[in-house]
């Protein structure tokens, strides 16, 4: 019995060596082989970029919902000098909660670094995270004015709510970029980085979840209505059709026809929609227009996907 633990023990202890040893060269090899801008086709230059335009959006939020600052604070570099967000602010948010968009935040400060590891990018645009601006998208989404107004930033189950607009846009924009890549390098970054996406959607639709018939107070709605409606709006403003759904959708919507119960979102084979980057700056603007900058961006985003758009916009 003894001689067996310590032979186990003996075991572990070379495995973990040996672990250990391996983990600084594969890393290291990782980033000399993996990033490198002239190993990425031009073709995907901008593919690749277009995206900070959303890491940039979930980084400030969730930096700020979690700590009260953002970039500036964290780590100023990668901002490159773009302007400060307006109107970000700490939230109010419980233990567990704080601690989950703490993560959040911090991944998505290692996605701006992986891209721009991988592409030159750009700096960041102006993004208006204030909370009136919230409420104008919840306004829209309800199709009336909610009073008192909508505030992300007021109470956990808001910040949740507000955090169901942002992460699973850039979800479907992965997957929509996805089969437009080149390069292997390309292919494996958005692969890497939709993985991640999705596992924050995932966790938000599940906290999001166990409360869905929750009243969110002091409305007579409840969590399931607001998921529901800010799927619809955003359905409505990508103006390709159904690529979005709430936590309990009729029952052909659920997984192979058969459940109402909808934590995740997908088609009907349960497989994630894909969102071209026009469609998502529809969302993000608030404006159903790639043309029309405003919402979370209202100077437009950045980059050439983006500016190719607004300066169509000037030319009329
Ligand atoms: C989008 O906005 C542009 C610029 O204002 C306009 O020319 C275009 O017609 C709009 N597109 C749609 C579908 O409304």
């Amino acid at each position: 019995m003894a001689t067996t633990s310590f032979l186990a023990s003996t075991a572990i202890f070379f495995i973990s060596l040996s672990v250990v040893s391996l983990l600084p060269s594969a890393h290291s090899a990782d980033f000399s082989v993996g990033y490198k801008e002239s190993a990425v086709p031009k073709s995907d230059l901008d593919l690749l970029e277009f995206p900070l335009n959303l890491e940039y959006l979930e980084a400030e939020f969730f930096l700020f919902g979690a700590l009260g600052y953002g970039l500036d604070k964290v780590d100023p570099s990668l901002a490159e000098g773009g302007p400060s967000p307006i109107g970000g602010k700490k939230a109010n948010l419980d233990t567990l909660t704080s601690d989950i968009i703490l993560q959040f935040a911090y991944q998505e400060v290692g996605h701006l670094k992986a891209i721009k590891k991988t592409v030159k990018g750009f700096p960041r645009p102006q993004l208006d995270l204030s909370a009136s601006m919230f409420a104008k998208v919840i306004d829209k989404a309800f199709g009336k004015p909610l009073n008192p107004p909508f505030d992300p930033y007021a109470n956990s189950i808001n910040f949740l709510i507000a955090s169901y607009l942002i992460p699973y846009v850039g979800l479907t924009g992965y997957v929509g970029a996805n089969p437009k890549l080149q390069g292997a390098i390309s292919k494996r970054l958005v692969a890497g980085l939709l993985g991640v996406e999705s596992g924050q959607d995932a966790v938000i639709r599940a906290l999001l979840y166990e409360h869905a018939t929750d009243d969110v107070s002091p409305y007579q709605l409840v969590a399931a209505d607001f998921a529901e409606r800010i799927s619809g709006l955003r359905n409505t403003l990508g103006r390709s059709g159904w690529k979005d759904e709430g936590l309990v959708v009729p029952v052909e919507y659920g997984a192979e026809g058969k459940i109402i119960g909808n934590v995740l979102a997908g088609d009907k084979f349960s497989v994630a929609f894909a969102r071209t980057p026009e469609e998502i700056l529809r969302i993000v603007y608030g404006s159903g227009n790639e043309s029309i900058p405003g919402g979370f961006f209202p100077k437009g985003g950045n980059g050439n996907i983006a500016k190719s758009y607004l300066h169509t916009a000037k030319l009329y």
